[in-house]
């Protein structure tokens, strides 16, 4: 059986930074840089301009990931897409990356599968077990693993939702899950769930039980109460859970590979609030060198903040063939996930 390792990285920001102090001037929204940088580390996040969707944002990470990786994009197999802001509710936007590429075009084309991952935060790490697994059965060989959002379009920037809307920022990042017979790469992985939280931090812009699944007008247009247009959080019971399942799940996948914390060279924590993280990193006794953060400049990315901080750290020469890493996320669901990867 093939190993499972990351051959390629890229990332993809759109160039529209928006900071705390935006909020309140071109939004109006009552806040304060100093409420939301003490509460979740934030200074400023990147907006995409309007006509730019996740498969956009995903075309030059993907790009970027499939170069490093030194193979051509014909040689994908697969395309597995994490993002919960698709371009529309069907098809997933792993179709609309797969033609962006123009994979469908030419002698070429392959008409490879495309999955699309439906979880949230924890997506990218979702879709690497998912890569993984098809890399080691021998079903692929190289596998392309997106995390992209356009959270901008679909936030309420008023002060009505300034507690979700002063969190999340726009951003793609990608790997490339190749086959090896060389002893490195994906080690232990875990994932879990606790559907009992479903609705605890959730975007329920239409319900399928309802008749129709979105309230109309006497005239037949679709009309959505901005709680139900929007995503609703407890911010805090978010917090409490992310803490405690991410130090869980992280624990699992140490013991299954059989060593401690201090063996870990690099940690990438999903990019939700700065504060989790730090609470985590001084719990466990983390030293500042072995962590990366990007969320003081993107803010939360959702499914692409793990990618991004690998991509970055690669290009910063921080992250090097040989390291030990543990990538660990928590989100809506909640879901939950992490990996061992010796780079
Ligand atoms: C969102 C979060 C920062 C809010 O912090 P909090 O201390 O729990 O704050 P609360 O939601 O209780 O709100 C406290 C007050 O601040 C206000 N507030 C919320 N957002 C604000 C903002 N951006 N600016 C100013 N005030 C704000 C609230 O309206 C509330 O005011 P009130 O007391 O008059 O009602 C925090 O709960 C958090 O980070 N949770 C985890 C969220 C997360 O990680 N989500 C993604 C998961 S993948």
């Amino acid at each position: 059986m093939p190993n499972a390792f990351i051959s390629g990285t890229g990332y993809y920001v759109p160039p529209r930074v928006v900071t705390n102090d935006d909020l309140r001037t071109q939004y109006g929204i009552d806040t304060t840089s100093e409420w939301i940088v003490q509460r979740t580390g934030i200074e400023s996040r990147r907006y995409a301009e309007e006509g730019v969707g996740s498969a956009d944002l995903a075309v030059p990470a993907a790009q970027m990931a499939v170069k490093n990786a030194g193979i051509a994009l014909t040689d994908l197999d697969m395309i597995v897409f994490a993002t919960l802001s698709p371009e529309h509710c069907f098809p997933g936007s792993g179709v609309y990356l797969q033609q962006k590429l123009g994979l469908c075009d030419g002698p070429n084309a392959k008409f490879v599968p495309a999955l699309d991952v439906r979880n949230q935060c924890s997506g990218f790490l979702y879709g690497l077990g998912t890569a993984t697994s098809m890399v080691k059965s021998g079903a692929a060989k190289h596998v392309l693993v997106v995390g992209a959002e356009t959270h901008s379009a679909a936030l309420d920037l008023s002060t009505r939702g300034r507690a979700v809307s002063s969190l999340f920022g726009d951003g793609a990042g990608a790997v490339v899950v190749s086959a090896t017979d060389v002893d490195r790469g994906i080690r232990s992985w875990k994932l879990g769930a606790d559907g009992r939280f479903a609705d605890t931090l959730s975007q329920r812009i239409w319900d399928i039980r309802k008749r129709p699944f979105i309230p109309q007008s006497a005239e037949g247009v679709g009309q959505v109460q901005p709680e139900l247009m929007f995503a609703q959080m407890d911010g805090k019971l978010v917090f409490k859970n992310a803490v405690m399942r991410m130090m869980e799940v992280l624990m699992e996948v140490c013991v299954a590979e059989g060593i401690n914390g201090t063996d870990i060279d690099m940690f990438f924590f999903h990019q939700a609030n700065l504060r989790i993280n730090q609470y985590l990193q001084q719990h466990l006794g983390i030293p500042d060198e072995k962590v990366v953060h990007n969320i003081q400049r993107y803010g939360n990315t959702t499914a692409a903040t793990i990618p991004i901080l690998m991509a970055e750290a690669v290009e910063q020469g921080r992250l090097k063939r040989g390291m030990k890493c543990a990538a660990i996320a928590f989100g809506s669901g909640f879901t939950w996930g992490a990996a061992i990867i010796d780079w």
